[in-house]
């Protein structure tokens, strides 16, 4: 798989840093295609909380030309989720360009469900470092860790956050239902929930992950949002920090961080440095990622999640 991984994307695909969890996931299922015995792809069935079924991973080796991987995987991982008693979704994500991927899940029944910005800044550690910061020190005193699952829920409800991202919180190439489960453990992960209180509630919040690898560190925003642009800045001046800073540990649970994570250009030595994050269409976030360098690849509203609707789960499992 590692040889097929290599292959894709320029040996950016993100599968090897993952396998090893993947296969040891005895909830959901890692999946290897055969082609007449021999291994020439891969897909993955993962339970993001109890009821709520996340297809990723999807690899055909590209030397092999045989059609209809995508499609015969993703009926078998459908079978899966069929027969598990009160599944209530069915979700993957994908990028603009996939138009396989797309295509393949369409033809099974899959509908887009949201549409997202996928917004990125990378650079040499020394290029964060010399990043500006917009606010003095006093503003990014009073960022700091929540705790509180309740709080976040009710801030992601109130700020309309959730709202513009099709109801999910779209964490890396994942998109989580907003469910205790998937939420208090964004908390309950030391680092991943930042925010300020105004009398008693959240005025704003920074949910990321920070992920160090051989001198790279690459934050995935989950949520970046307040309700006033100086507590927006504070926010994000603190993530920069945090991501500027030598630090020895992963922050926070993190997922595949999608068409492969920034690899440094310079080898895997280089100190590194990225931030990405699927922005929802709110004004006040796209003047925030103008403001601060973060941009679109290709284009805006790149970043698409499919659902399933349930309706159609027996008949797309075949
Ligand atoms: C995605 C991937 C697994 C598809 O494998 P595959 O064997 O070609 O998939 P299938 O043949 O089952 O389905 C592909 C469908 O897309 C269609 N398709 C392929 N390229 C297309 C394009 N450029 N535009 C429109 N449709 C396209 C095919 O005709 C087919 O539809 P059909 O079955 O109705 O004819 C493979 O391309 C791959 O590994 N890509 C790199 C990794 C990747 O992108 N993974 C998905 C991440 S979301």
């Amino acid at each position: 798989m590692e040889e097929i991984s290599s292959r894709i994307w320029d040996g950016m695909d993100y599968i090897p840093g993952v396998f090893d969890e993947w296969v040891a996931d005895e909830e959901g299922e890692f999946t290897a295609v055969l082609l007449d015995g021999a291994l020439v792809g891969c897909a993955k069935l993962t339970y993001l909380a109890p009821a709520h079924a996340w297809l990723e991973g999807l690899r055909k080796d590209p030397r092999v030309r045989e059609p209809g991987l995508a499609r015969a995987a993703t009926r078998h991982l459908l079978a899966r989720v069929a027969a598990r008693p009160g599944v209530a979704s069915v979700r993957f994500s994908t990028y603009l360009e996939n138009r396989a991927s797309m295509a393949a899940n369409e033809a099974l029944g899959f509908r887009r469900i949201a549409v997202l910005s996928r917004k990125a800044w990378e650079g040499s550690a020394a290029d964060c470092a010399r990043l500006p910061l917009l606010t003095g020190e006093e503003a990014r005193r009073e960022v700091g860790p929540v705790a509180d699952a309740g709080a976040v829920r009710a801030y992601l409800e109130g700020s309309g956050y959730l709202a513009a991202s099709g109801g999910m919180l779209v964490d890396g190439w994942r998109a989580l239902p907003p469910v205790p489960e998937c939420i208090d453990s964004r908390c309950a992960a030391g680092g991943a929930c930042r925010g300020v209180w105004r009398g008693g509630r959240l005025a704003g919040l920074c949910i990321s992950g920070i992920d160090r690898a051989a001198g790279r560190a690459v934050a995935t925003v989950a949520c970046l949002d307040a309700e006033d642009g100086g507590i927006i800045n504070a926010l994000f001046d603190d993530l920069l920090l945090r991501l500027a800073a030598d630090g020895p540990a992963a922050q926070g649970p993190r997922g595949p961080s999608g068409h492969g994570a920034a690899a440094p250009p310079g080898g895997s030595g280089t100190p590194w440095r990225s931030i990405e994050w699927m922005v929802p269409e709110l004004p006040r976030l796209a003047r925030l990622c103008a403001a601060r360098g973060l941009a679109s690849d290709l284009q805006e509203r790149d970043f698409f999640v499919y659902g399933l609707p349930l309706e159609r789960l027996a008949e797309a499992a075949g």
